[in-house]
């Protein structure tokens, strides 16, 4: 079972044991598939806010992975999901073309592929 899916389980739980769950899953528009990312750059990741609910249950959070693998990297949470946005750097990775995050409000939602350029291939 992949990290994402563990997690978007444990959400679930916990909505499930409060009784109230507005399930609200943000689309990230950027990146979009094959954008190429600056390591150590800042970059804002934004995501729709449409249809948002006007309390959102759980912390808002943005992993950095691979496309299908694991997703070592926590890069922003508690941020106003509201918002749209978030600001945060690009962690120093190798060069790789499939890099993914995972933005999480009430479950998780991965961006499309997208390229890290690296000076460490
Ligand atoms: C992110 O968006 C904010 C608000 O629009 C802007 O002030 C800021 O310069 C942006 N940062 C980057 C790295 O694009
Ligand atoms: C949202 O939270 C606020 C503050 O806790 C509360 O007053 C309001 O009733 C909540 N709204 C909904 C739709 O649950």
């Amino acid at each position: 079972m992949q990290l994402s899916a563990m997690l978007a389980s444990a959400f679930l739980l916990l909505g499930a044991s409060t009784g109230a769950l507005d399930v609200w899953v943000p689309r990230i528009t950027f990146p979009t598939a094959g954008a190429i990312l600056a390591a150590n750059s800042q970059v804002n990741v934004t995501w729709t806010t449409v249809n948002a609910p006007q309390n959102i249950s759980n912390r808002a959070m943005l992993l950095l992975g691979h496309t299908g693998g694991n997703y070592p990297f926590i890069l922003a949470k508690d941020f106003d999901l509201r918002a749209g946005f978030v600001t945060v750097a690009v962690p120093y990775v190798f060069t790789g073309t499939a890099y993914t995050f995972v933005l999480f409000g009430d479950s998780g939602n991965a961006s499309p592929p997208f390229t890290i350029e690296s000076d460490v291939l």
